[in-house]
């Protein structure tokens, strides 16, 4: 069975063979068996087996979202609210989830994330990375790596996001829980760990021993790196070559320039900033000095309860020094490279069948209007989930 997308006014390939977005004007695309079988200049579509009239919209590749914590109960307005006027936000506002979280029931949680799934997809977004991390004890996370396996693409661990209450005394002891058993038991659902390496979270020696035990567990590494403080996590990302150092809110020179020269994609998460009222990453310095950016919406109850990639594209545009094609970029392919992919995150032939019609005649509209709805078809692959 296939199908032609005919009629696109511009299709964004991200050709990784070229440079930028990869734009096609007048173009066509066809799906066959779940992958893009042929793109290219409308005149030339070959016949499939059935039509979709894009009506001269702009096409591109799902949103792939590198970095979400999708396995939670509850939901923390009121902090939100008093951040609003005026209280930080800080790392232990995470215990408040994880309280609601260890007293869900299985199918409320995976209800849960089913409908931020859907929530997702209906706004373009065809890859989510979905990380465990509250539940913290050795059968809340497997809980959470297993339950998050059922329906996310990428499934990370993350035992290592705050250390619980009960442990409030003794770091160390948690730690060594987080990289054995705790990691043992999570290892075989998840492909990634993670670590939140920050001044009330773990602190570098700590992030490492969680990292080094899940890289011999057969996980890559990614972290939450420099959110809050210019500590060290970028400069341990680079170091164990993590797939991706998140957040990057605080960076030093030296810390660009590891960026840069490494193999590690910096993913800007806009909406924490926006949620958190910290002064946004400079994705510009990150982009001059050569480094890889991506863009992800962190979506969890606590820094940024949104999951709009349109809304980040939108803020890292006004805010962050992006243009509208590298933001795009950014939450397409840049996740995709965040995520260590090459079947997402572009629309060539081969590529997973993740296609986003907007409901607009170009890329640019997801920063010119911004909080517009413009998803008007997904394809997730190429079966139409809107
Ligand atoms: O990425 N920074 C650590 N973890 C999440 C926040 C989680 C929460 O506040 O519940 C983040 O921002
Ligand atoms: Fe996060």
């Amino acid at each position: 069975m296939s199908t032609l997308i005919a009629n696109i006014g511009e299709l964004v390939t991200n050709d990784p063979d070229g440079t930028g977005l990869g734009i096609v004007r007048d173009a066509a695309l066809v799906i066959e068996d779940g992958e893009i079988a042929w793109t290219g200049p409308a005149a030339k579509a070959p016949a499939a087996d059935a039509a979709f009239d894009a009506g001269g919209r702009a096409v591109l590749p799902g949103f792939v979202d590198s970095h979400a914590h999708l396995v939670f109960a509850g939901e923390r307005a009121e902090e939100f609210a008093a951040r609003m006027s005026g209280r930080p936000y800080a790392a232990g506002g995470i215990r408040t989830t994880v309280e609601r979280t260890r007293a869900a029931s299985d199918d409320d949680l995976r209800a849960n994330l089913r409908r931020l799934i859907g929530e997702m997809a209906r706004q373009g977004t065809t890859t989510v990375e979905c990380k465990s991390g509250y539940g913290l004890t050795v059968e809340q996370e497997e809980r959470a790596v297993r339950i998050a396996a059922e329906l996310a693409d990428e499934v990370t661990y993350l035992g290592a996001h705050v250390v619980p209450a009960e442990y409030q005394d003794d770091a160390a002891a948690y730690t060594r829980l987080a990289a054995t058993d705790m990691l043992a038991a999570c290892a075989p659902h998840a492909r990634w760990v993670d670590v939140f390496c920050e001044e009330g979270a773990f602190d570098a020696d700590q992030a490492r021993e969680v990292l080094q035990a899940g890289i011999k567990a057969g996980l890559a590494p990614r972290l939450h790196a420099n959110q809050l403080t210019q500590g060290p996590a970028v400069q341990l990302a680079v170091e164990l070559d993590a797939a991706s150092a998140d957040h990057c809110t605080f960076l030093s020179d030296a810390d660009i320039d590891a960026l840069a020269s490494s193999q590690t994609v910096a993913t800007l998460l806009p909406g924490v900033e926006f949620s958190t009222r910290q002064p946004y990453p400079d994705a510009r310095r990150l982009l001059d000095a050569g480094a890889t950016v991506a863009l992800a919406t962190d979506c969890n109850p606590g820094s940024c309860y949104s999951s709009s990639m349109a809304f980040c594209i939108a803020v890292a545009v006004r805010d962050m020094g992006m243009t509208p094609a590298e933001a795009v970029w950014s939450a397409t392919a840049g996740g995709a490279r965040a995520l260590r992919r090459s079947d997402v995150g572009h629309l060539t032939p081969g590529a997973r069948a993740d296609v986003h019609v907007l409901d607009a005649p170009s890329h640019i509209h997801l920063a010119y209007r911004p909080g517009v709805p413009q998803t008007h078809a997904v394809w997730k692959a190429g079966v139409q989930v809107r």
